[in-house]
């Protein structure tokens, strides 16, 4: 125990460092993780004894309604809100759908979190699903004080605008309009802060005692939506992206240099370059290391947030984040407080069609690959395998 968790922390520090920004920070807090890491291992221990993991060498890597939720394997079966609907009211399913009663949805959400622990449980998925407590998952969770609330972080599924919830609910700005959209994401100045910036007692009570949530979404579709976001529109401008990471990418993992005309490999990195290096799970861990935070929009969210380490009291589900908003604001205490921003129609919805449109042409070994690496969030959460993909 005490051998095993000091040198995990030096990597998960090291390995975080390259892409400028806390560096002066980091190394504040890497004096007092090396102090307290195997001392806060066991207080962690001693409240979640029995989703720890003891291993550690090896963690690190990381919508349609009418979706179904049955997953193969557990005996749990998902609700959904067409299945509530017929339940409450016994007309077909393609009606109009009606929204479930807060009964109802408390019920899929107990449920989620039945599924999550059982699938915790299982020794076959253990690699995929235990990650332990390390401050890059310490980075992900930001902590709002007033109402003793932890939130993961996980991108692509409106973090944007439960961060502007929770900064307004910490008082330092009145409401969400009136937060500056480049303060959003300034966690030194913006009053949320991230866990990893409390002190080790601090963070064990917190992880403790308070509501702790996080939202996911269909995996494949959460990484079209990164490989979208991230190396074809970049609509923020974040040019390492495009300069860096995909030319890393496709050294590595494109079958062919030959058939590429032009030279200039950054701005064409495709979504099989992707899926080939996504899949390769022991051969990109160096290469992650090296990509540093950025690497959050497509490593597990059994990496990111440590769901089977962590208690998670809700976990939201983009697909329903129409029923999924209110019910977290609800459970969390904070409904009378705000609410959550006007969801666009449609956005939230499964697609199917663009999953298989972005598939087309990649082998069923690479789409295997992928499917081995993610597959224990596909589980985590009761999202059904795609076996559509490899018929
Ligand atoms: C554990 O996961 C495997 C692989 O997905 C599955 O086949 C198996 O049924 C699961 N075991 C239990 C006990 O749920
Ligand atoms: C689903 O994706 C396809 C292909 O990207 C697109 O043409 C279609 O409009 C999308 N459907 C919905 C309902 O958004
Ligand atoms: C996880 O462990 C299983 C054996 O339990 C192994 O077959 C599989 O390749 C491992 N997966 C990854 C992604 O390392």
């Amino acid at each position: 125990m005490a051998a095993s968790c000091i040198p995990e922390f030096l990597l998960y520090s090291g390995s975080q460092c390259s892409n400028g920004g806390a560096l002066m920070s980091r190394n504040m807090r890497h004096h007092w993780l090396l102090l307290g890491a195997c001392g806060w291992m066991l207080l962690i221990l001693m409240f979640a004894s029995k989703f720890i993991n003891y291993r550690s060498a090896d963690d690190y890597g990381e919508n349609s309604n009418a979706h179904s939720w049955t997953e193969p394997g557990t005996k749990v079966v998902k609700s959904t809100p067409i299945s509530i609907q017929d339940r409450a009211t016994s007309k077909p399913s393609d009606l109009p759908s009606v929204l479930p009663s807060v009964a109802d949805w408390q019920n899929v959400v107990e449920k989620r979190i039945e599924l999550l622990s059982s699938v915790c449980k299982n020794d076959s998925l253990r690699n995929l699903t235990h990650v332990s407590i390390s401050k890059f998952v310490l980075d992900r969770i930001f902590v709002c004080d007033k109402h003793k609330i932890l939130f993961c972080q996980t991108p692509k599924v409106g973090n944007t605008q439960w961060k502007k919830v929770l900064i307004v609910l910490n008082g330092v700005f009145p409401t969400v309009e009136e937060i500056p959209e480049n303060l959003v994401h300034d966690h030194e100045k913006n009053g949320l802060p991230r866990l990893s910036s409390l002190t080790l007692s601090e963070i064990t009570e917190r992880l403790k005692t308070y509501f702790k949530f996080l939202i996911v979404r269909d995996p494949f579709e959460r990484l079209i939506s990164a490989f979208k976001d991230k190396f074809v529109k970049n609509p923020r401008f974040e040019p390492w992206y495009k300069h860096d990471i995909a030319p890393a990418i496709i050294r590595k993992y494109r079958k062919s240099h030959r058939d590429d005309n032009n030279d200039d490999a950054s701005s064409g990195m495709r979504f099989e370059d992707f899926v080939r290096y996504l899949g390769d799970w022991e051969g990109r861990r160096r290469m992650d290391r090296q990509f540093g935070e950025h690497v959050i929009h497509w490593v597990t969210y059994a990496e990111l947030c440590a769901p089977c380490q962590i208690g998670y009291n809700v976990v939201g589900h983009h697909e329903t984040l129409e029923q999924d908003a209110p019910h977290i604001l609800r459970a969390a205490g904070i409904d009378g407080l705000v609410s959550y921003p006007a969801i666009p129609p449609g956005i939230t919805h499964y697609n199917r069609t663009k999953v298989e449109h972005y598939f087309t042409g990649i082998s069923r070994r690479d789409i295997g690959r992928l499917y081995a690496c993610y597959r224990g969030d596909f589980h985590l959460f009761g999202y059904p395998a795609p076996n559509f993909l490899f018929n």
